[in-house]
């Protein structure tokens, strides 16, 4: 057995790793750590299958706890850690940016004293990983051409894509100073199930069903990279057993969108699924709203590197896994009842001017 301790598993893309690797990976156990923010939900993860070898266990911590990490580094033996906790939206950095200091910066920090000490100590292993999942909005933005590779220099625009090159650069400067094994990976946009219904894709479906107003910042044109979260999940898995330390791996989908495209998509679906008569009718709750600020305008990923070297390639077509994720929020309204507490109304109220 190899035993993991992944960070943030009660996240969005931590609940599909740790089910879809639990699942491919039969030899793996997991420890997931996680402070359970507004965007943490242990419920994600309460049907995974009885195992009487007690494949996962949860902890209720934070990343940022050192006697927290110490005792979890003494009582396992981890053969590495998948680093998934943060606050990840970026509308919510730029009206709070400190906690996103305190969780993406101080906490990457605190994990990685705690993993390095513990790996020192055990006499440095050589299988030992530690893999810092990270973001392509680390790159900053493009225009209408070129793609983000891995050599592409940093310029991030928001509190969210700074704090994240902060994380990133510690967990460089850690395999350079102390050859500890380090990788990184930048991911595009992920999409799929048990997304927190402030991003995109899961706000617009909730509100289509709602028949809420649709916001679409700026004039919707720009452009994101989307990729299925189960994709994004293979490809940590490989390169937690292939990669090397000291590298980072781009890892996107090849389908950039529009917003305003994913929009139409979403609303056209949900009027079919929905039963709903007349011409496009859901395209009617469209509303164009003032632009994020700092907006980046375009992302585009070449995955390049992670194809070649460890044989790694999105599985799912981009129509295909939109609709069965369309299909998921439609059948687990308890899963989204649970996740919209007072702070999330809280939370739409002042970002949209409304409950
Ligand atoms: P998420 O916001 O859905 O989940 C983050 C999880 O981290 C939550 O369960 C939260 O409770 C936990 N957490 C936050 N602060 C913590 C702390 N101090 N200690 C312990 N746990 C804490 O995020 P996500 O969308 O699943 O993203 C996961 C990671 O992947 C992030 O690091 C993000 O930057 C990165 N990423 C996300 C995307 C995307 O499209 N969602 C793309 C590329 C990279
Ligand atoms: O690129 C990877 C990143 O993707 C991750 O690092 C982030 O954690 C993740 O949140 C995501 O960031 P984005 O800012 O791209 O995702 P979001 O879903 O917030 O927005 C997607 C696009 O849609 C973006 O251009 C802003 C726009 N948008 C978003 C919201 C919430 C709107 O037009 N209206 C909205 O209400």
């Amino acid at each position: 057995m190899k035993t993991y301790l992944v960070t943030g598993g009660a996240g969005f893309i931590g609940t599909n790793f740790i089910r879809r690797s639990l699942q491919v990976r039969p030899g793996w156990k997991i420890v997931n750590l996680d402070a359970l923010t507004y965007a943490g939900n242990p419920a994600s993860l309460q049907d995974l299958p009885e195992d009487p070898r007690k494949r996962y266990q949860f902890v209720h911590g934070d990343i940022r706890d050192p006697s927290l990490l110490s005792q979890l580094f003494s009582a396992h033996a981890f053969d590495g850690v998948i680093h998934f906790a943060a606050e990840s939206h970026v509308d919510r950095s730029i009206l709070g940016p400190a906690a996103f200091v305190e969780a993406n910066v101080v906490g990457t920090f605190h994990l990685l004293e705690a993993a390095l000490k513990s790996w020192r100590e055990r006499g440095e292993p050589g299988g030992f990983r530690f893999l810092h999942v990270s973001t392509d909005e680390v790159y900053g933005s493009l225009g209408p051409r070129g793609r983000f590779t891995e050599k592409t220099p940093y310029d991030p625009s928001s509190p969210y894509s700074a704090s994240k090159a902060a994380s990133d650069h510690f967990v460089k400067a850690y395999f350079r100073t102390y050859g500890f094994p380090t990788i990184i990976t930048n991911c595009s946009n992920n999409y799929g199930p048990y997304q927190f219904p402030e991003k995109l894709m899961p706000l617009v479906i909730l509100n289509v069903m709602e028949e809420k107003p649709l916001p679409v910042y700026g004039d919707g044109k720009n452009v994101r990279d989307w990729l299925y979260v189960i994709d994004h999940c293979d490809a940590l898995v490989n390169v937690l057993e292939e990669g090397r330390p000291g590298e980072t791996y781009n890892v996107g989908g090849g389908a950039e969108r529009e917003n305003i495209e994913i929009v139409h998509l979403l609303c056209d679906l949900l009027d079919t699924r929905l039963g709903r008569p007349g011409e496009k009718p859901s395209r009617r709750l469209i509303q164009f709203v003032p632009d994020r600020p700092g907006h980046d305008r375009r992302y585009a990923i070449d995955a390049a590197k992670i194809k070649r070297e460890l044989g790694w390639h999105p599985k799912h077509r981009f129509e295909e896994a939109l609709e069965v994720t369309v299909d998921w929020y439609l059948s687990h309204m308890d899963w989204v009842d649970s996740v919209r507490t007072g702070d999330y109304r809280k939370w739409i109220e002042r970002q949209y001017g409304r409950g």
